[in-house]
This record gives C-alpha cells, sequence and structure tokens, in this order.
C-alpha cells in the first residue's frame, strides 16, 4: 500500500515542485544522489574507485516533453563522457531513452543516444539503456536491436525486469544476441497481467533469469541489493567454473554501503549506480518506496546530526 503510494507520488511533478526547495527532503535526496552537478557526480565517481569500485553515470531527468531538451540531454551526456575520459575515471553512463526524446519520437530518442553511444565508443566506454515502465519494453528492445546494438556491440547494453512475465524470454533473445544485460528486479507500479505481484515469484524468476545470463550471456551486471541472491550467485559461479571477471554485481549509490566493500574484498567486481542532477525526485520516491523503512531511518538520522550542530 505504501509502496504503492510512493510510486504514484513519483510520477506527480507538483509534488516535486511544493518540495524541491525544502531542506529535508534535500537531506533525503542527498543519501541517494551525488549531487546536481556533473563535478559532484564525478567527485562520489573517484571515491569510488579509490575504493576498488566503477560505476556507472546517470543524469538525472525522465521523459522530455521537446525536442530542444531531449538534444540537451544529450548533449550533457557527451560532456559527462568527456570529464569521465579527462579526468580518467573507471565509469560508463547510464541513459533513459525518454530523457532523450523517445516519446516524442522513437526517431529522435534513436537518433540522440546514437550520438552518445558513438561518443562512448571514441573513448572506449560504454552506455548501459536503463528500462523504464512496461510500456517501454518492447520499444526500448526494438530500437536497441535494430538500431543501437549493430555496430556497437561493445558500447551498449540493455536492463531486463524479473518483475515481468515476459523476462526468461527476453533473456534467451538477448543471449542469441551475445549484448550485455544488467539483470535488476523492476522499480516501476505494474499491473498483474505483465508482472508478477507476489514479490517471491520475482525474486525466483531474478535467479532463473541471473543464472541463464551468467551461463550463456555476455559480461551480466546482476543488479541487487539482495544477499541472498548475491550468495546465489557466487555459489553458482563456483559450481559453473564462471570466473569472477566475467560477470559483475551493480549496486546503487548510497545502499547498503557495508555489502559494496565486502564484495570488493571478496574480489568479485561491482559497480555502483550513480545518479546525479537537479530533477532527483521520481528516482528518491522509487527508492523510499523499494524500502518504506528508509523514510524513517533517513528521519531519525537527519533529526540527529542536526542535534549533534
Ligand atoms: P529487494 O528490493 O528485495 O531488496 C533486498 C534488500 O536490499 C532489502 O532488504 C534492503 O536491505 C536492501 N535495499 C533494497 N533497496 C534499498 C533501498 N532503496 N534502500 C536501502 N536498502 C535497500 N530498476 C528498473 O526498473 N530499471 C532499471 O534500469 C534499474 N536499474 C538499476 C541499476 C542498478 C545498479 C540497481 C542496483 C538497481 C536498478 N534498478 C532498476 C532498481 C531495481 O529494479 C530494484 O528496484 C532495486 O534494486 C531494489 O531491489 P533489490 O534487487 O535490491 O531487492
Amino acid at each position: 500500500m505504501l509502496r504503492t503510494s510512493l510510486l504514484y507520488f513519483s510520477r506527480q511533478q507538483r509534488v516535486f515542485n511544493l518540495i524541491k526547495n525544502v531542506g529535508f527532503a534535500r537531506k533525503m535526496a542527498s543519501r541517494f544522489v551525488a549531487g546536481e552537478t556533473i563535478h559532484t557526480a564525478m567527485d562520489a565517481v573517484a571515491e569510488l574507485n579509490a575504493k576498488g569500485i566503477t560505476a556507472s553515470l546517470d543524469l538525472l531527468g525522465e521523459s522530455v516533453t521537446n525536442e530542444a531538451e531531449a538534444r540537451e540531454t544529450g548533449r550533457q551526456y557527451l560532456e559527462l563522457l568527456d570529464g569521465i575520459n579527462k579526468r580518467k575515471l573507471d565509469a560508463n553512463v547510464s541513459v533513459k531513452l525518454t530523457a532523450m526524446g523517445q516519446d516524442i519520437s522513437d526517431e529522435l530518442g534513436i537518433e540522440v543516444v546514437r550520438e552518445v553511444i558513438a561518443r562512448a565508443k571514441s573513448y572506449d566506454s560504454f552506455v548501459r539503456l536503463d528500462m523504464e515502465s512496461s510500456a517501454y519494453t518492447d520499444r526500448t528492445l526494438d530500437a536497441f536491436e535494430r538500431h543501437l546494438f549493430p555496430g556497437h556491440e561493445n558500447n551498449v547494453g540493455i536492463v531486463l525486469q524479473s518483475a515481468l512475465r515476459r523476462t526468461l524470454d527476453d533473456v534467451d533473445r538477448a543471449n542469441r544476441l551475445q549484448c550485455r544485460v544488467r539483470i535488476c528486479k523492476g522499480a516501476y507500479l505494474e499491473p498483474p497481467e505483465v508482472a508478477f505481484p507476489d514479490k517471491a515469484d520475482v525474486d525466483r524468476n531474478y535467479v532463473a533469469a541471473m543464472h541463464r545470463l551468467m551461463e550463456h550471456g555476455r559480461y551480466p551486471g546482476i543488479a541487487t541489493h539482495d544477499e541472498a541472491i548475491i550468495a546465489e550467485a557466487k555459489r553458482f559461479a563456483k559450481e559453473k567454473g564462471i570466473a569472477p571477471d566475467r560477470f559483475e554485481f551493480q549496486m546503487l549509490y548510497g545502499v547498503r554501503r557495508d555489502l559494496q566493500e565486502q564484495i570488493v574484498k571478496e574480489g568479485y567486481r561491482i559497480r555502483v549506480y550513480v545518479p546525479f542532477g537537479s530533477q532527483w525526485y521520481p528516482y528518491l520516491m522509487r527508492r523510499l518506496a523499494e524500502r518504506p523503512a528508509n523514510i524513517a531511518f533517513m528521519a531519525g538520522n537527519i533529526v540527529k546530526e542536526s542535534f549533534r550542530r
């Protein structure tokens, strides 16, 4: 119920307009978001790199409403890739096709993101296409397979969500293509016809997808903070003789930092997804929806810190 409400509010721009300058809300966001500028985000990546953690930078922003905004997002991603290269950071980028204009037209989204992929290729870097709600799954996978992957096989990859009933078929399609996949559970509110309503089914489907990707796919990103699933990935890798450099774990900035560091110590690869920018509200609401206890946890910490000052 609380998850549903938080996900509903994540889409209410008017609520964001009300709270964006409230100190408390901005402080809550700062736990999950690496500041509002390219420079604060790159500093956060440098800190992660120093701990042996790689990163994927995400410029926050969801669907844009006109072509100029889409092209501006594309331009900022080019600047970001230039900055990563200049500072020699171990990081790639994650993009949302709707932020590149997909809702205006598929052609515009593809054109803008292609330029970003071409720049990534020039630096031998990589662009991950984040997956949004199920309304975009087909369009995103089709754009990827027909227009973005050919010619850029090392420089672009997709995300699949175990919450969706269709996902094992998409995993098989991705394995046939030998493209890079990030597997996650899925952060969007979905109808029961397309997604499993029961979390146990989402988790079971995750493990099935992860096994297929680890065994037959190409360098999968195992994106989760679920300790049972992480343990299963390690067990499965040992059983099948899959070396630790054939996959990577992925986690979100500010979530389970203890686990992130432990994974490095154990000799596995881990990449942290580092979002930044002024449009942090929908992202923050999705993170709170995943773990409503975060609301109490963060509020408590903020109060404690205020008293210490
Ligand atoms: P689950 O929700 O079962 O949580 C397992 C445990 O992890 C919890 O018990 C808690 O301890 C901890 N945890 C999880 N979320 C937390 C939080 N917000 N704060 C504190 N603790 C938390 N989704 C999507 O739809 N499209 C996408 O492109 C992506 N991309 C993506 C990239 C990366 C690198 C990650 C890690 C995740 C995504 N996601 C995503 C989000 C994903 O779908 C999912 O919503 C979250 O990862 C939470 O699910 P878990 O797998 O962590 O499991």
